[in-house]
């Protein structure tokens, strides 16, 4: 593999930390490679192209950026769009994916999670609930695991009961409809339905909605 970046030395380090090497050009880059993998921010991606324009075959992960507008500025590439998510990291991740992806490259992003095949048009809205809902779930873990430790539990004991139930609930949910395993863990009457009753009366589903929006809007500029 071979790396560049603008001056940071973080491809240095990622060529010792994975393997290959780091180069000085992006042009250089272009020319040994059999696919570029592209991860600056959608403000350089003019400027990078144009130092890119041998590649044979490009895979953006850039956010909120069409596949005509990757086609626009790769005239003589292959061109592949990607999205994924942070858990890549754990090789559990979600990648969205449409365009230009040769049997290997699937084969390869196959490695890193669950290959779902978008049409261009859904990234954006995909991106809002599969690229940012890890944060969001971080969220939910760090409040519930406070108000643990509030009420007398040891905070990491509380945080490692909050971050299994939350793979168990994952695994469940492969399984099982949201709202049937919501009414499956609260019984009526019991101390899980005064627990939802309370969220709703807050507006946690209508938070979580506008979340998204608020993200979509940023993606579009308007936030
Ligand atoms: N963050 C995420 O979880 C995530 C997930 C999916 C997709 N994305 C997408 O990935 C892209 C990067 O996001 P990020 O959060 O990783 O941003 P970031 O931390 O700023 O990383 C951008 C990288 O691009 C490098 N770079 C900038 N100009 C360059 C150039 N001319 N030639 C070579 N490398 C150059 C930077 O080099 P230096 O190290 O020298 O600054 C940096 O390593 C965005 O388009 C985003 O939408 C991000």
């Amino acid at each position: 593999m071979l790396f560049t970046d603008s001056g940071s030395g973080l491809a240095a380090e990622l060529a010792a930390e994975l393997g290959g090497e780091a180069v000085e050009l992006n042009a250089e880059l272009a020319k040994r490679s059999d696919v570029v993998v592209l991860a600056v921010k959608q403000a350089k991606l003019d400027q990078v192209a144009l130092e890119l324009d041998a590649a044979r075959a490009v895979v953006s992960l850039l956010g909120a950026t069409s596949l005509e507008t990757l086609r626009r500025a790769f005239p003589e590439a292959e061109v592949g769009r990607v999205m994924p998510n942070l858990a890549v990291e754990v090789r559990r991740g979600v990648l969205c994916a449409t365009g230009d992806l040769s049997p290997e490259l699937r084969r390869t992003l196959e490695a890193l999670g669950r290959v779902v095949d978008l049409d261009d048009a859904e990234f954006d809205a995909a991106t809002a609930v599969m690229g940012c809902s890890p944060a969001y779930f971080a969220l939910a873990v760090e409040a519930i695991a406070e108000a643990g430790a509030a009420e007398g539990l040891d905070g990491e004991l509380a945080r490692e009961l909050v971050v299994e139930t939350l793979v168990g609930t994952g695994e469940l949910l492969r399984r099982r409809d949201p709202l049937e395993l919501r009414s499956a863990v609260a019984s009526p009457g019991g101390s899980t339905e005064a627990g939802l009753d309370s969220l709703a009366r807050d507006g946690a589903g209508e938070a979580f909605a506008a979340a998204v929006r608020a993200s979509l809007e940023r993606m579009r500029g308007a936030a």
